[in-house]
């Protein structure tokens, strides 16, 4: 009866909850969380996507009858630990987190351990710690090659010619385990052409820690791109300029603009990006980023909620991965959602037609 209770879609649960009476429901039975709180902290504001992601749990644990708290992090692993921390004391059932830092929030889950609320680590492992669940995120490696294929097939590199290319390559926050992931599947596929000398690095920055960027700011993506074209770039140009998310790669496309980048004599480098964020496809209509890497957010959500749903009444969650998220202390098991790359020729289709984005907005703020 448990199994089968705990199967039944929240929507459907309330409403069966209803016609039973809820004074006849033991207080440890799959009833009792009906209507329990759900805290979502998420790392920044600064970001359309992570808006899109506590937008979209809110509305889906809603629909199932849920209360919800949501709070977004200012991008500060302080900020965040006392928002988990306040979740926590007003009662969360379940904590659904996008870490600031993924290895900063293990005292505040060693205390929702305590408590058994269950927590899901969502998009960026939570790391460092045992107190963690489940994790529902995309296939990271996969981001990160498809970031570097787009380098491979716009620079044409398996040409049989003598053509080289001067490429720079940017990887994400260090406290984000997603960034190394990304970089190691950015660096899978450029290995082989990078060991050939059919790519150059002209300014020999190539190692994950050199090239990490605070927050992800396009700010700091910016200055680093200036810095490098100044000391790097005087006689030569830059091919491609590989970047592992669209805020960056805004950053670093502005870098490149003030440089002279993006005319008939100096064409803009090919530029990638992740999250299909709005003025990144905007950039790409306009033809300055080149593509973009999509992951559904509204699937990412989708599936935490189904897997906190699962927690909340006692059922499995979904996992499709119980081998490579390792969190230093266990392996997270997980839900691994496909990434797509988005450029000007799918664009309509992947993000137009299926609804992630209008035209309006796409025209709104261009
Ligand atoms: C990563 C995430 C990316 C991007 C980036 C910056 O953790 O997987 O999709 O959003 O953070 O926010």
């Amino acid at each position: 009866m448990r199994k089968i209770l705990a199967g039944l879609a929240g929507v459907g649960l309330a409403l069966t909850l209803t016609a039973c009476g809820s004074e006849e429901i033991p207080a440890d039975s799959v009833y009792a969380n009906q209507g329990a709180l759900v805290g979502i902290s998420m790392p920044t504001k600064e970001s359309e996507r992570w808006i899109a992601d506590g937008d979209a749990m809110v509305e889906q644990f809603k629909a199932m009858g849920y209360t919800t708290q949501l709070e977004y992090s200012d991008n500060t692993a302080q900020m965040q630990q006392q928002q988990v921390k306040s979740l926590i004391d007003k009662g969360s059932k379940l904590l659904v987190i996008a870490a600031v830092d993924g290895s900063q929030l293990t005292d505040q889950l060693k205390l929702a351990a305590s408590k058994d609320i269950d927590v899901i680590a969502y998009d960026r492992l939570l790391t460092e710690t045992q107190d963690v669940g489940y994790q529902a995120t995309f296939d990271n490696k996969r981001v990160g090659e498809m970031q570097a294929q787009l380098l491979v097939d716009r620079l044409d590199l398996n040409a049989n010619d003598d053509k080289t290319y001067n490429i720079e390559w940017f990887a994400g926050s260090k406290t984000d385990r997603n960034a190394k992931s990304f970089y190691d599947g950015n660096k899978a596929i450029l290995q082989p052409y990078l060991q050939s000398g059919k790519v150059k690095i002209l300014s020999g920055e190539r190692s994950f820690k050199v090239m990490t960027t605070e927050g992800y700011s396009g700010k700091v993506a910016q200055d680093r791109m200036t810095r490098l074209l100044d000391e790097y770039y005087q006689d030569e140009n830059v091919d491609a300029v590989l970047s592992p998310y669209d805020g960056m790669s805004i950053g670093i496309i502005n870098a490149l603009k003030e440089k002279g980048y993006g005319t008939a004599e100096k064409p803009m480098p090919v530029v990638s990006g992740q999250d299909a964020e709005i003025p990144s496809v905007q950039s790409i209509l306009n033809n300055e980023q080149t593509a973009t890497i999509f992951k559904d957010t509204r699937e990412l959500a989708k599936v935490a909620v189904e897997q906190g749903n699962a927690l909340l009444t006692e059922s499995e969650p979904i996992v499709n991965d119980t081998t490579t998220y390792d969190n230093d202390v266990k392996i997270v098991p997980t839900y691994q959602l496909n990434p797509v790359q988005v450029d000007k020729s799918n664009y309509k289709t992947l993000l137009i037609d299926s609804g992630y984005i209008t035209e309006e907005e796409l025209k709104a703020k261009a």
